[in-house]
């Protein structure tokens, strides 16, 4: 080193440097030059990311500095890698599959799991801790004894699949424990079919399974069915999670006395839909309990279909069913139809804390000498069409002065009776605080509630427009080629993000789905023109909790602005959904804690100044008790998403 002209020592260090991107490295060897700096706010010239920079610059000159948050979203893909995959991209994208766990990892993406299959023999009193993304078949058929134990199974991961099949079929006094399974995980798919079928005797128990994971799909399919006394317990299963589905179908089918015992079943979620179909039908004196089901949810949505149908002297019991939750829709439909002696027991069931709404529908219908009573019941009882005229009771209602069904009338003079409760319940619909607000209340001084503004998705990158507009946008291509079948978290998400993107515009709104940053800045160009800038809520400080409102700025001097709002997607690599939005005001605001006044945030605003056209339900109207038209709504840009308006 010592022998090199001090010229070609000064740009080997800065080539090095200016290709790791390490700022501060370089700052050590030379003098602040613009030159340095130029070089530290720049990536490696030859990456997606570079190409981006350029084209951004090329296509809105005026757009001011390109903000950090957009700049980490960028493509990670080296020139070369780019040339590879879009000309496998052009020629027959499902050549990309084989290489996913390459392209994936390299471009940041979020792509399901290679699932290996297990070829573990059965052992009496396994243990497995710490496994992920394994397909278990077969696994402890026709055991005998023993017992099973898996713990931290998936933990923390992004997109984990497990699938079990066949397991502990036929077996015989096994026990199988699962402990904090897919803990903590992100876009989680779990599939057990056909799991302990048949067996006899033993017990399956499931605790803190999928607690706070993050838009899960769970399957169980025909579980436990003709089993023989095999007993299941959930305990906290999918507790605090996020926008999910669950599903049990065929469970308990033909089963002769499998009791199944759910200990607070999403207590705590945000928007789950579980459903549970064909669940102990045709069984023998069943015994299924609910307790503390639905517990403090948002909008928990259950179906149960055919639950219970022709079964023999089952019991099920419901109790603090849904309590303290927001909302929420059950229903239950031909559930213990046909059955014989059936007995139910619904104790403080739907004592929410908003009223959701209940479908009773071909309740112990036909069914011979059912015993069904609904103690502390506070559901809407319009909801009970065609249930059994007998042995079903109605024991002190929550509310007085609501008259509890007549047993004897028919189920249509009943409706009439009720509807009073139907229409005064939508009013009192619960949402967050803080999540819509006036403009008067974006000035120095004010104290508002902050909803949770948090980005919940997982991160990922774009993909370069060389690669992402060579992928068919169609959702029955795309998750083939993602190896994402439409029965997983993630290929129910890529059918989901598209089927929005196609739905129509509504009216006076300008949509496009950028599938690449690219698209992303062309759209932007298009609608606001060459000064386009984004602009987005700093972090998520603040959130649920109080703020206080520092100094206030107008975008394009606190007049009404074009704008450009873009939305995240749930897809493997980013693609936004944004919109044009006419008639706004956006504004950029400090915010401050409000015990010490320190700024913790920069929070961007958006006012809807025309909401004539919104729908009279709409979650701001129900906040702000106003009607379409008649206010102006505010919100803050979440994390994540952005709002692109002329720079200022
Ligand atoms: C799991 O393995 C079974 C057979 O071993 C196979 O049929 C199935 O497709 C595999 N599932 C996944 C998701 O890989
Ligand atoms: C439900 O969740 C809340 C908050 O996470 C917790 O305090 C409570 O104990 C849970 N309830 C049950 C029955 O587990
Ligand atoms: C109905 O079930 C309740 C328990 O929920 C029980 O106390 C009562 O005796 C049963 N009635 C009949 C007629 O079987
Ligand atoms: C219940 O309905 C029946 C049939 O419509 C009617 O004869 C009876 O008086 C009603 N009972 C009460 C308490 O309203
Ligand atoms: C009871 O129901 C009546 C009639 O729907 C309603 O006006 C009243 O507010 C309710 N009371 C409570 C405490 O929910
Ligand atoms: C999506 O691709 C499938 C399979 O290639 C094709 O059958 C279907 O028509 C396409 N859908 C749309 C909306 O183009
Ligand atoms: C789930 O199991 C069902 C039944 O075995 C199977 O058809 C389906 O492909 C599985 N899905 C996943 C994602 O493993």
């Amino acid at each position: 080193m010592a022998t090199l002209e001090p010229l070609l020592l000064f740009f080997i260090l800065f080539f090095q440097c200016y290709s790791s991107g390490e700022a501060s490295t370089f700052t050590l060897f030379t003098a602040k030059t613009a030159a340095a700096n130029a070089a530290a706010s720049k990536p490696n010239p030859f990456t997606a990311k570079a190409a981006a920079l350029r084209y951004w610059d090329r296509k809105i000159p005026g757009g001011g500095p390109h903000p950090s948050f957009l700049i980490s979203k960028l493509s990670p893909l080296s020139a070369l890698d780019i040339a590879t995959y879009s000309s496998m991209a052009a020629g027959d994208p499902s050549s990309l599959t084989p290489r996913l766990p390459a392209l994936c990892s390299a471009a940041r993406l979020l792509c399901s799991p290679v699932i290996s299959p297990s070829l573990e023999k059965h052992q009496d009193n396994s243990h497995f801790s710490n496994y992920e993304n394994m397909n278990f078949t077969n696994y402890g058929s026709a055991a005998a004894g023993g017992k099973d134990s898996f713990k931290k199974y998936s933990d923390s991961l992004n997109v984990p699949v497990d699938t079990f099949r066949r397991y502990s079929r036929d077996a015989a006094g096994h026990d199988d424990t699962f402990t904090a399974y897919s803990r903590d995980g992100n876009v989680v798919t779990t599939n057990f079919t056909s799991y302990a079928t048949a067996a006899t005797g033993g017990a399956g128990s499931f605790s803190s399974y999928h607690q706070q994971a993050n838009v899960p799909n769970l399957k169980f399919t025909n579980y436990d069915a003709d089993a023989n006394g095999h007993v299941e317990t959930f305990t906290s299963y999918a507790d605090d999670t996020n926008s999910g589905d669950q599903s049990f179908s065929g469970y308990g089918k033909h089963g002769n006395a499998v009791p199944s015992t759910f200990t607070s079943y999403a207590n705590n979620s945000n928007v789950i839909n579980s459903g549970f179909a064909n669940y102990a039908e045709d069984g023998n004196a069943a015994t299924d309990t609910f307790s503390s089901y639905g517990r403090n949810g948002n909008v928990p949505e259950t179906t149960f279909r055919s639950y219970g149908a022709n079964g023999n002297a089952g019991t099920e019991s419901f109790t603090s069913y849904r309590d303290e939750s927001n909302v929420g829709d059950d229903s239950f439909q031909s559930y213990d139809k046909e059955g014989n002696h059936p007995t139910v027991k619904f104790t403080n069931y739907g004592n929410s804390f908003n009223e959701g709404s209940d479908r009773f529908k071909g309740y112990a219908e036909n069914a011979n000498n059912p015993n069904v009573s609904f103690k502390t019941y506070n559901g809407d009882i319009t909801g009970f069409t065609a249930y059994s005229k007998t042995g079903v009771t109605f024991k002190s209602y929550k509310n007085a002065s609501v008259v509890p069904p007549n047993l004897s009338a028919s189920p249509e003079s009943m409706a009439e009776t009720a509807s009073p409760v139907r229409s005064g319940k939508t009013v009192n619909r619960w949402v967050e605080p803080g999540k819509f607000f006036r403009e008067s209340s974006l000035r120095t001084g004010v104290v508002l509630p902050m909803p949770d503004i948090r980005d919940k998705m997982p991160e990922r990158s774009f993909l370069p427009r060389g690669i992402a507009g060579k992928l068919p946008f169609n959702a029955t291509e795309l998750t083939r080629i993602f190896a994402a079948p439409a029965d997983t978290a993630l290929g129910r998400a890529v059918t989901d993000t598209i089927a929005e993107c196609q739905r129509a515009p509504s009216r006076g709104e300008t949509k496009r789905c950028p599938t690449s940053a690219e698209d992303m800045i062309d759209f932007a160009a298009q609608v606001i023109g060459s000064s386009a800038a984004p602009r987005s809520t700093e972090s998520a400080a603040g959130s649920k909790g109080d703020i206080l409102i520092g100094q206030v700025k107008g975008i394009n001097g606190g007049k009404v602005t074009k704008a450009v709002s873009c939305h995240q997607s749930l897809f493997p690599y980013l693609v936004y959904y944004c919109h044009s939005v006419p008639m706004v005001r956006v504004y950029e605001a400090e915010i401050l804690a409000v015990d010490t006044k320190k700024r913790i945030n920069r929070g961007v605003a958006i006012c809807h100044l025309d909401t004539s056209d919104w729908s009279a339900g709409h979650g701001a109207f129900l906040a702000l008790e106003s009607k379409p038209g008649e206010i102006e709504v505010c919100h803050w840009i979440f994390q994540g998403d952005m709002t692109w308006t002329i720079s200022d």
